[in-house]
């Protein structure tokens, strides 16, 4: 790829020129967050959802303070993972009735923590669990509000598997074994259950899987609240918002997401029971993805056997992505852009650290490049830096520059 003028990244949330001092006193690999991108994205959905509909911004996707300040400002609520995500929701300014706790494996420490602080809910994925979060409560003489995360029957197809995938499943209850949930229930005096939490999958480009997504969350809603008999009033519909990393991939259909959602919310079937029920929302990568790219500098090139290999400064200590689930982010090679230089080749983009899996990937098509020149992958604010392996080979940490 040649130029930033693709779908891949919004060329105006950086502008070239904005990104020339990053070049010319480039000194080591850096993230760097645009908080135009990250506006546009947050006002592009929420300007498709039905008011009904809330966006809780899953952190883990990026938790850097500024991008979490600025989603904050934006309106979202926030979507946390650990203690260290509700701390840092906290630090951000989102109010405790704005952040929700998921985790198949929270600590008595995380969920005190919730407890303490008033935290909206916590999504709770198992019995045992349940009956902790109730003790906690009890003890503190408070009542939390829960929602419970279940493990659906239907097929969430996920290329890769990140967080969906069909049958076993550490995440959630199995929807077969939920009367037992419920039975529990009866005994936790300290805990309101609000209702239910359904992650399907990530990295979803397909406006009909999202709706057929949404469309099956809210019918086991309806179903459980039937059977057992309890008033729901929050549907967290979990995230899974894609975005393009390639050629072969398209940008979600944006009006046909809303016009679905649009009629779904306004189907008799659904509208009286949704009547007071917030749905939720809790996109990761959709918000935070496009707005990050990765700089890295080419310190040599060498040519191995016919492969063309260019070594650089940074690898995945700070973007691991490539080599976990084999993600292709776009790559430019920005001074070559600057410098106006022609010609293609094929490369093969590899970092420092002492294993062969250290690479961006083989066959990335780059502007003819030569030592010294910086590359960008795009797309890279999401399961970015927070993803990598940052301690393998003590190398230094990547800088984070957020860009106004
Ligand atoms: C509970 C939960 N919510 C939200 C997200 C965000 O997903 P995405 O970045 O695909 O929108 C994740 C991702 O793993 C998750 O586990």
């Amino acid at each position: 790829m040649n130029n930033f003028d693709t779908k891949y990244y919004n060329y105006a949330s950086i502008p070239l020129e904005n990104l020339k001092p990053f070049i010319e006193n480039y000194a080591s690999p850096v993230f760097l967050y645009s908080r135009k991108s990250l506006t546009e994205s947050f006002n592009l959905l929420r300007d498709i959802l039905p008011p009904k509909f809330k966006i809780f911004y899953a952190q883990k996707s990026n938790p850097n303070s500024k991008i979490l300040k600025h989603i904050n400002g934006l309106g979202s609520g926030c979507d946390t993972a650990s203690l260290g995500e509700m701390k840092s929701a906290l630090a951000a300014g989102f109010a405790p009735e704005k952040i929700m706790l998921t985790g198949p494996s929270k600590s008595n420490e995380e969920i005190r923590f919730a407890v303490d602080n008033n935290i909206l809910s916590v999504n709770v994925e198992s019995v045992q669990e349940l009956n902790l979060v109730n003790e906690i409560a009890r003890e503190k003489n408070k009542i939390q509000n829960i929602l419970v995360r279940i493990n659906p029957p239907y097929d969430s197809s996920e290329n890769t598997r990140i967080i969906g995938g069909t049958g076993v499943s550490k995440f959630g209850i199995d929807i077969e074994q939920i009367e037992i949930f419920f039975k529990t229930l009866k005994s936790c005096g300290n805990v309101y259950l609000t209702g239910i939490h359904i992650f399907n999958s990530s990295q979803i480009l397909d406006a009909e899987k999202i709706l057929s997504n949404t469309k099956n969350v809210i019918d086991t809603a309806i179903d459980l609240s039937k059977t057992y008999s309890f008033k729901v009033k929050t549907i967290d519909l979990g995230g899974g918002f894609g975005i393009p990393y390639s050629d072969n991939e398209t940008p979600i259909n944006l009006e046909k997401l809303a016009e679905g959602l649009n009629s779904l919310v306004s189907d008799k079937k659904y509208s009286r029971f949704l009547d007071g029920v917030d749905l939720i929302f809790e996109p990761g990568r959709y918000l935070s993805g496009r707005a990050g790219m990765y700089l890295v500098k080419v310190l040599y090139t060498k040519n191995s056997r016919g492969t063309e290999i260019l070594l650089a400064d940074g690898g995945i200590h700070h973007l691991l992505r490539p080599a976990l689930i084999g993600q292709s982010h776009p790559a430019v090679n920005l001074t070559a852009l600057f410098e106006g230089r022609k010609g293609n080749k094929k490369y093969m983009i590899a970092g420092p650290l002492c294993t062969s899996i250290d690479s961006f990937g083989e066959n990335i098509d780059l502007t003819d490049t030569t030592q010294g020149d910086i590359i960008a992958f795009l797309n890279a604010g999401a399961y970015g830096y927070t993803e990598s392996m940052p301690q393998f080979l003590s190398h230094a940490t990547a800088k984070e520059i957020f860009i106004d």
